[in-house]
């Protein structure tokens, strides 16, 4: 499908694979066993240039389309590594914040360093009582003076330990409904910002995923995502709105590399005299494989370029892409583990690796329970905006029969019949 990209979104494509062939593969397995943070492959990505693609131009980014040559270059080094790949797009993660909420001052003081691969950034929002329902987090930040002051505990930040900026959400207001929680940046190093339990993980091991504890760490007011308190939560749901495609062009990566793997290897064992490759019941599988992978990606760039046109639906497109490339990558992963048989269950051969890599997909940066929420949630106000369809052609007897069936009060209103279950 390269030729529906464009010149720039195929350049990227060919730095990122050159650097996921020369440098990410080789290493991947190593760096799964030992779970360490490869510094040599950050900086092999750091060299090429990539940590600038989500960066806007006049912050030392590369500007184009961002979204869309972010995923781009995820999707590659997830082919070769899951790991990786999370290790690149959790930068994106950290940032997005400044990018959409940030000041002036904000953005000129950290994009640049990031863009330039110096500052390793994370995104500290879920809690151990608080991750789906995110708006429940305990985390506090105080005003005092000319500080805030943060107290709290915070999990399975990835990229923890590495990162060197840290976009902290804390409740800021507790008595304050819609403006109670406030977006911080903190750097490591700051007396009282300690990292805890380092977690050791079925897959992607080569990131850290870790605590975050803040026992009375004081951030300058300036430090206050976008200079004002009270935004914190919907700059972080802004940014997973943003950061979600990278998920899922993570998926699409390791649904894509499992998938090439699978073909080599039903392409050379032979069973009962022939190629398993030539068995029309695994050539089905395979065709079934790289159809869905396909369909992720489309899906995927869809939302990226949603992303780099601000479009109203992105929010839904984005949930939609990480939903639906992220269970295609758990699916492919598992199937192409099935077809390299005995051999697929051992950790000498690659692929299990990527199965254990895609799983973590499904849950992070909002489970898929989450997505489908998200997802609902804009269909049930779409069903608003067509209200009337129902009134006007379907017989008034029709509508009736469907509320004395129990329509739950909310889709009733939606169409405008009565509702008959509360
Ligand atoms: N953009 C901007 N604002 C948004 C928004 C969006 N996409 N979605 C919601 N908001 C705003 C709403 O407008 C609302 O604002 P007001 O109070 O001013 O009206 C506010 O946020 C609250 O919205 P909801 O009522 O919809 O909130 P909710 O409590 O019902 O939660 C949710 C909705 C979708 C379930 C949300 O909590 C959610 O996405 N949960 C999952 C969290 C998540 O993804 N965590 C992963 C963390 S990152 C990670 O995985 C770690 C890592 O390092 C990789």
């Amino acid at each position: 499908m390269e030729g529906l990209l464009s010149e720039q979104n195929r350049e990227w494509r060919a730095r990122a694979r050159q650097v996921a062939e020369s440098v990410v593969r080789p290493l991947a397995a190593k760096y799964d066993r030992l779970q360490e943070y490869p510094w040599e492959i950050q900086k092999a990505i750091a060299q090429a240039g990539l940590f600038r693609v989500w960066i806007p131009e006049e912050y030392g980014g590369a500007g184009g389309d961002r979204t869309l040559n972010l995923c781009i270059v995820v999707e590659e080094l997830s082919r070769a590594c899951g790991g990786v790949g999370v290790l690149f797009a959790v930068n994106a993660l950290g940032s997005f914040p400044i990018i959409i909420g940030g000041s002036e001052e904000q953005k000129r003081k950290w994009l640049p360093k990031i863009a330039a691969g110096e500052t390793l950034a994370a995104f500290c929002l879920s809690e151990k009582g608080s991750g789906s329902d995110a708006v429940s987090m305990r985390c506090r930040a105080r005003a005092s003076g000319d500080a805030y002051v943060i107290d709290g505990e915070k999990k399975w930040t990835t990229n923890g330990s590495a990162a060197q900026l840290y976009t902290v959400f804390a409740v800021s207001d507790p008595q304050s409904k819609s403006r109670r929680i406030s977006g911080l940046l903190v750097e490591k190093g700051a007396p009282g910002f300690t990292f805890k339990k380092t977690e050791d993980k079925m897959g992607i091991r080569c990131v850290p995923v870790v605590e975050c504890h803040f026992r009375g760490v004081r951030v300058p007011k300036e430090n206050v995502l976008g200079g004002e308190p009270g935004y914190g939560f919907r700059h972080a749901m802004g940014t997973l709105d943003y950061a979600r495609p990278g998920v899922a062009a993570q998926a699409v990566g390791l649904a894509q590399g499992a998938l090439e793997l699978a073909l080599v290897y039903a392409g050379q064992r032979k069973q009962f005299g022939q190629r398993i490759i030539d068995f029309q019941a695994v050539q089905f599988m395979l065709a079934d494989m790289a159809t869905k992978v396909e369909a992720a990606r489309q899906l995927v760039y869809t939302a990226a370029r949603a992303a780099d046109r601000k479009l109203d639906n992105l929010t839904r497109l984005s949930a939609m892409c990480k939903v639906f490339a992220t269970d295609v990558a758990m699916e492919v992963t598992t199937n192409a583990v099935q077809l390299f048989g005995g051999y697929g269950f051992m950790r000498d051969y690659p692929i299990e690796k990527y199965m254990r890599d895609a799983k973590i997909t499904q849950i992070y940066e909002g489970t898929n329970q989450v997505q489908r929420v998200v997802i609902s949630r804009a269909l049930m106000k779409e069903a608003t905006l067509l209200s009337d369809m129902l009134e006007k052609y379907v017989p008034k007897e029709v509508q009736y029969v469907l509320a004395e069936e129990g329509l739950p009060a909310e889709v009733a209103a939606a169409y405008s019949v009565p509702a008959t279950k509360e």
